[in-house]
């Protein structure tokens, strides 16, 4: 049976995030459901130049990526009958990446007010893992509250803070290197991160 990871891209900066978290899982061999809120339509504009049409999704996804889809599957964010709103829709689990805090209030809730927070909040009923990759500087007291929310709810909070202690020498790598660090929260396999050794200085 096909049992996807769901990946919801919210309205925060920071698009590159998810993009490396797709390639990842792709890289990997994982099938995905792909979820793309209607506010992250901006900030991939903004911060690609693409325009994510609903009707030619496959072939602006892959234009996102630079590479093929693999087993991908996609839907609309106002599609509230969609696999992932049930939980008798088989999923390994869901990322949100990056994780708006309008998401993230909304997940903390049960707001599902569409299919990306319907999706989270069926992983935390059915108690799948979900991996929330928050986007904002500073935080209001409302949203460290819904984090708290959401950790006490099972949640892997995972900011994206990327460490520089890998001689890091591109954006790329800080980049992927949060996405590295989402994917050991799926214990998923793969080589984005060059890990410390025990060793000051190894990266350099
Ligand atoms: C270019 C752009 C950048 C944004 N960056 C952030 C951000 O980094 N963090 C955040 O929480 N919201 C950010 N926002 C605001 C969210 O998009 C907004 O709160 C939206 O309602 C989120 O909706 P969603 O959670 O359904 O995607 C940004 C909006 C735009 C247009």
């Amino acid at each position: 049976m096909r049992t996807p990871w769901v990946v919801g891209v919210s309205g925060a900066s920071g698009t590159g995030y998810a993009r490396s978290v797709i390639t990842g899982l792709l890289d990997a061999g994982e099938p995905i459901d792909l979820v793309v809120s209607r506010a992250a339509r901006l900030t991939l504009l903004d911060e690609t130049n693409l325009s994510l049409r609903d009707s030619h999704w496959e072939a602006d996804v892959e234009t996102w990526l630079g590479r093929g889809i693999g087993d991908m599957r996609y839907w609309t964010p106002g599609d509230l009958a969609a696999g992932p709103s049930s939980g008798s829709y088989p999923t390994q689990g869901m990322v949100v990446v990056p994780a708006s805090t309008a998401a993230i209030a909304g997940i903390a809730i049960g707001l599902s007010k569409d299919l990306l927070q319907r999706a989270a909040d069926v992983t935390l009923k059915e108690r799948r893992p979900l991996v929330v990759v928050p986007r904002e500087t500073p935080l209001t007291r409302s949203t460290l509250k819904h984090l708290l929310t959401l950790d006490e709810a099972g949640a892997v909070v995972l900011p994206a803070s990327p460490g520089f202690y890998a001689g890091t020498r591109s954006v790329q790598q800080l980049v992927d290197f949060v996405a590295g660090k989402v994917l050991d929260s799926l214990e998923i396999k793969h080589d984005l991160i060059t890990r410390w050794t025990g060793e000051l200085g190894a990266g350099q």
